[in-house]
């Protein structure tokens, strides 16, 4: 069976160890999938008992889990588990407690979770060393937002590097948990037919869309200073463009897939105040209708009032530059408060170099669409003859549909518990280097520095659109337009 895990959520009684972590966790052991872990320690700075947390945990399981996935045989075990440690980061003595406990099984792997402030990160990872926690087997898996640029993302990580192996250091984006994602990777390299298309001399433009209808729900102070560039696209958006573009991997070792998709990031184009106002857009929803139901715009709320250089929406043009994407435009659109909530890449083909039929040309590409949330769906738009007895010839798209959503229901997970389940085996694969990072920061850091030297304005959106008109533009000045 290998090592046995004892897990210690740090940030143990927070937002998502009780929304996320916890009710993950359940369900491992619902799915078998938790022999290896052994002891659960949640950290708090709240004076509480194990036995007291349990009874909490039992609450807010009963509240975040599907009713049907509720079992109270798996509860028991579980409840079991479970273990509750009160923890100040900057209080040594805490530290000292816990390795008391933990030191109860000097065999199995220490897991740490670090879900608290990342500017908490690198004190507890020297305290832990301090206190002689940190064995050489010790793993640590860190939350995002890994800093708010390059160089807060560079500090973490030599703090976080000055104790624990990159090896033994998993950095979470939560969005490569997801079972679409990783399907990303088998579409592309399990079917020979997309292998000699996937590339410049086919590829006419790709997109990706990450929409969400909620609003900022309540993380307003971190939004507000931080904006959709560096909560969306540094990390998610630009995970899946990753993907998306990279080379076929020499295996699929963690370290093989990192290596590709690192070399996607290095080959972004920086954009920089010369192109800027042209590579993107900014904006910012103002009241409107999400769903049928009226909501506030984003300054409208008294905390974010002053936010008015927070974008809730940005639209990006960005250039890959390697041989196989020279020339192909990656449009990146993400934001807050859009008409609905959809993830989907839209790989567009180039149209025919001539038509033969009684179409606008512009209609007359194959496209294939990959929607990755809320169901997952993967589509390829083919053309064929409109019917009907017209002298014409005319064609019309239709949709070869392949809906991986039924065939993975009794499956289906949330990316938590992949990610979890990952770490307790050591794999790799679904974290993020530190390089990666790194690089993703730099292009970032790039942008809002352009942002910056030139003032790029923050543009209104009604709630309910899908962003400000000046996105629409972005793609149309190349003669392009969305895939709705
Ligand atoms: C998080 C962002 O990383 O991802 C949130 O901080 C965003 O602002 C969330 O809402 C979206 O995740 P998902 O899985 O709902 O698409």
């Amino acid at each position: 069976m290998g090592q046995m895990v004892d897990l210690i959520i740090f940030g143990g009684t927070g937002d998502l160890s009780t929304r996320k972590l916890l009710p993950a966790l359940f369900q491992l052991h619902r799915h078998g999938l938790a022999d290896k872990l052994q002891r659960i320690v949640a950290t708090g700075r709240g004076d509480t008992s194990s036995e007291a947390f349990r009874d909490k945990a039992h609450a807010n399981l009963k509240k975040f889990l599907p009713a049907d996935d509720w079992d109270e045989a798996i509860w028991q075990r579980f409840r079991d588990s479970l273990h509750y440690a009160q923890l100040d980061a900057g209080q040594p003595a805490h530290y000292q407690r816990l390795t008391t406990l933990l030191e109860e099984d000097p065999n199995s792997v220490k897991l740490y979770y670090l879900a608290t402030l990342p500017s908490l990160y690198g004190i507890i990872c020297q305290q832990l060393q301090e206190a002689g926690a940190a064995w050489a087997d010790s793993r640590v898996v860190l939350e995002k937002p890994l800093g708010h640029d390059l160089a807060s993302c560079q500090a973490i990580n030599e703090q976080v590097a000055a104790v624990f192996s990159e090896e033994c250091t998993f950095r979470i984006d939560h969005y490569l948990g997801k079972e679409t994602v990783q399907n990303l990777l088998a579409v592309r390299f399990g079917n020979p037919l997309l292998h000699p298309v996937w590339k410049n001399s086919f590829v006419d433009n790709v997109q990706i869309t990450v929409a969400e209808e909620l609003g900022v729900e309540g993380r307003g102070n971190y939004y507000a200073k931080t904006g959709a560039l560096r909560d969306m696209v540094q990390n998610h958006v630009l995970q899946v463009l990753s993907i998306v573009a990279m080379e076929p991997p020499s295996s699929l070792r963690p370290a093989d897939i990192r290596d590709e998709k690192m070399k996607v990031l290095r080959c972004l184009e920086p954009i920089t105040a010369l192109n800027v106002k042209d590579s993107t857009v900014r904006g910012r929803y103002e009241a409107g209708a999400v769903d049928g139901e009226a909501v506030n715009g984003f300054l409208d709320e008294a905390e974010y009032k002053d936010a008015l250089s927070t974008e809730t929406f940005v639209a990006v043009r960005a250039t890959i530059n390697n041989w196989r994407w020279a020339g192909v435009p990656f449009y990146l659109r993400t934001g807050k408060r859009l008409g609905r909530r959809y993830s989907e890449i839209v790989i567009e083909f180039k149209r025919q170099p001539f038509s033969l039929f009684a179409n606008d040309p512009n209609e007359l590409t194959n496209k294939l669409v990959i929607r990755l949330q809320p169901e997952e769906t993967i589509s390829l738009h083919t053309l064929n003859k409109k019917p009907g007895l017209t002298n014409k010839l005319k064609l019309q798209p239709v949709e070869l549909q392949l809906s991986a959503d039924t065939l993975n229901q009794q499956d289906s997970y949330d990316a938590y518990e992949r990610l979890l389940l990952d770490a307790i085996n050591g794999d790799q694969t679904l974290f993020m280097r530190r390089d990666e990072v790194e690089t993703a920061w730099r292009w970032i850091d790039s942008i809002i520095e352009a942002w910056e030297t030139e003032g790029t304005p923050v543009k209104p959106y009604n709630a309910g659109t899908m962003g400000p008109s000046a996105a629409t533009a972005l793609v149309a000045v190349d003669g392009r337009s969305w895939y709705e």
